[in-house]
């Protein structure tokens, strides 16, 4: 892939004219379409087959155009983290959005408050404080907000730490005339859907034992999204990287890397020694977001390059085995952790081959709040 080829617009054989990913500026995200509509059908299928609903965390992807894809494939509705990025979507008229977060502070609850006038939306507490907040805020028995409690099943984050704190912040939330008990929510360590089972399935009967019915049991995570729905409490799925997926992901054997839909196109600049080069896309374009892997991306279709040090504008690439690489080519890194990457570009390109079929602002990115 050479840049010498100009920005021209490309004919391409079948008469068509359409930008092709050669005139593109670099760095850039190039998302292969194809392949992320076969991975939200793949997952899709696999709920549909265990009878669990999907309701996909669009962390990954950002975009009201993909939220609406998996709605069309299926799901019943998005997980969003920040009340930003569920803005967005209700925006983009997405109408059913969970948000498993402590949601603390006046000027947060004021804006939860007024996306509960607009779509149907449920949210997590794993404290009485956050319980406070949202009691003081929900008041109005005719229009409750479900609440569902964050469990800690193995992962060290937020959570209640045993099925008996599940339990008591249940009955707490049942108390609350502007609020519902909303059933049971977990994000699971990779690896540990046997462990998450047994903590949902004591905490489901604790509740049951207490006269607390719990409709809904909300897991998710990629890692484990094709173990999800085997002989399980679990009612509920939110898999996010799933729809692009990235080099942790195959590392957990969730997928090849040709099924890794986002790649980041980025062009050579230097070529200090024979064994490295130096790439466009450094800590800004790539993050340095490793998830615990050995490098930092993998460079498509040139086995001996790998990304093994970022400063923020640089990627350093070391050669090895006879891998060249030439000033002012380009090559196409699938990173690490998609996720992140997502949040660092304006805009990604939709490509089908080398056509660029559709430009795309990533609408919900640096939505923190
Ligand atoms: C609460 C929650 N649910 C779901 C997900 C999706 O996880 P994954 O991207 O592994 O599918 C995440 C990811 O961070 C999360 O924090």
């Amino acid at each position: 892939m050479r840049s010498d080829q100009g920005h021209k617009v490309n004919q391409f054989s079948d008469g068509e004219t359409m930008r092709s990913i050669d005139d593109l500026d670099t760095p850039a995200i190039l998302i292969d379409a194809g392949r992320a509509e076969a991975n939200i059908a793949r997952a899709q299928a696999h709920a549909d087959r265990h009878g669990l609903k999907l309701r996909p965390h669009i962390k990954t992807h950002k975009l009201p155009y993909w939220a609406k894809k998996q709605i069309a494939a299926g799901a019943v509705g998005i997980t969003c983290q920040k009340i930003g990025e569920a803005e967005i979507m209700a925006d983009a008229g997405l109408t059913d959005i969970f948000l498993p977060y402590n949601i603390l502070g006046r000027a947060k609850l004021e804006r939860l408050k007024a996306l509960h006038g607009r779509v149907t939306l449920s949210v997590t507490t794993d404290s009485m404080d956050t319980l406070m907040g949202l009691a003081a805020t929900f008041t109005d028995p005719g229009h409750r907000l479900p609440v569902l409690v964050e469990c800690d099943t193995g992962m060290g984050r937020c959570g209640v730490q045993s099925a008996g704190e599940a339990v008591a912040l249940a009955s707490e939330i049942d108390k609350v005339r502007g609020l519902v008990f909303g059933g049971l929510m977990t994000y699971p360590g990779a690896g540990r859907a046997a462990e998450t089972e047994a903590w949902l399935a004591d905490a489901q009967q604790a509740l049951a034992a207490s006269g607390l019915a719990c409709e809904r049991i909300s897991s998710g995570g990629t890692p484990d999204m094709w173990r999800s729905g085997e002989h399980s409490v679990v009612t509920e799925y939110r898999p996010g990287t799933y729809i692009y997926l990235d080099r942790y992901q195959v590392a957990k054997g969730v997928g090849s890397l040709d099924d890794c839909a986002l790649t980041v196109l980025s062009t050579v600049v230097s070529r200090p020694t024979p064994t490295r080069a130096i790439l466009d896309a450094g800590s800004k374009a790539l993050s340095s977001d490793t998830l615990g892997l050995a490098d930092f991306g993998e460079l498509l279709g040139i086995s001996g390059a790998r990304v093994t040090s970022l400063s923020e504008e640089h990627g350093n690439v070391t050669l090895s085995g006879g891998a060249e690489l030439g000033i002012g080519e380009r090559v196409r890194v699938v990173p690490d952790h998609c996720c992140v990457v997502t949040n660092l570009f304006d805009e990604v390109h939709l490509i089908e081959g080398e056509k660029v079929i559709e430009t795309l602002p990533v609408k919900a990115r640096g939505r923190m709040g």
